[in-house]
């Protein structure tokens, strides 16, 4: 049996802290476009490309996926994409504390992604790194101890495909929340403002030291924080600012900014 894959980079690859109240200017691309398909589709060819470019330096890249309705489509049109899959660790940005089989698991999500790939063997099982089972009635200390789990595979991201709620959240990185502040690699939250209150997440310097960041974010109710991230702020304000901390990172949606967010 061959060795199973960790995400080891070199020693030297310790997070750099973010000052999550300092304004950061933004950097991301961004594509405009109305219809969620081609959207999804230019999304999944920018995180392809992202993924190769990581796959030309490195031996593995590691890909975080989060839950919500914004991303499945991207990860459906990914699962197309021409890659070396063998060499890519799929884990998550942030998992919700219910049971694996659950159907409020952000993996169900993710699923969408790496099921169809996973049968057409072109990626192995093993390179998939989700949160473990937890009991229905998990506690943080249980939690704590499926996130070393992860944490003991996975030491840094590569590539990230993130949502963002109304709020401006990304992952379980809330506005104003403590778990802004958590320092490592991973971070149990237990007061989460969008059920269920008990979750993990990566922290703000584990997504912020990725190489690579993709935001997809549309409709009237995300309207405000989509266009709030295309404008130089904190990210305490709206954590989706995270996107341009990343080398390379695109925002994907569906209207400009108006011009009251100039
Ligand atoms: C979750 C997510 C969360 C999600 C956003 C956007 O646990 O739900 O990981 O960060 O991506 O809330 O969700 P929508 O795309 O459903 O608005």
């Amino acid at each position: 049996m061959r060795d199973r894959r960790t995400s080891r980079r070199a020693p030297s690859s310790d997070l750099s802290p973010v000052v999550v109240d300092a304004a950061i200017p933004p950097t991301a691309s961004v594509f405009v476009d109305g219809d969620v398909s081609v959207r999804n589709d230019l999304a999944a060819r920018w995180l392809a490309e992202a993924l190769r470019d990581v796959l030309s330096r490195q031996d593995t890249a590691v890909l975080a996926l989060v839950g919500g309705s914004s991303v499945g489509g991207v990860h459906e049109a990914l699962a197309a994409a021409d890659l070396d899959w063998d060499r890519v660790l799929v884990t998550v940005g942030d998992e919700r504390a219910v049971p694996a089989d659950s159907p409020d698991r952000n993996w169900r999500v993710v699923e969408r992604l790496v099921t169809p790939l996973v049968e057409a063997g072109r990626l192995p099982t093993d390179n998939l790194v989700g949160l473990p089972d937890l009991p229905d009635d998990a506690t943080p200390a249980d939690v704590e101890a499926a996130v070393q789990e992860v944490a003991d595979r996975i030491d840094h991201l590569d590539v990230v495909l993130l949502g963002m709620g109304d709020d401006g959240h990304v992952a379980s990185l809330f506005p104003h929340h403590p778990g802004l502040s958590a320092t490592g690699r991973f971070t149990v939250v237990t007061d989460s403002p969008k059920p269920p209150p008990l979750r993990m997440s990566a922290t703000v310097a584990m997504i912020a030291g990725a190489s690579a960041i993709a935001l997809v974010g549309a409709g009237d109710a995300k309207a405000d924080a989509v266009a709030t991230v295309q404008v130089e702020g904190p990210l305490a304000d709206v954590p989706g600012r995270i996107i341009h901390l990343a080398p390379r990172s695109i925002l994907v949606t569906d209207r400009p900014p108006t011009p009251e967010h100039d």
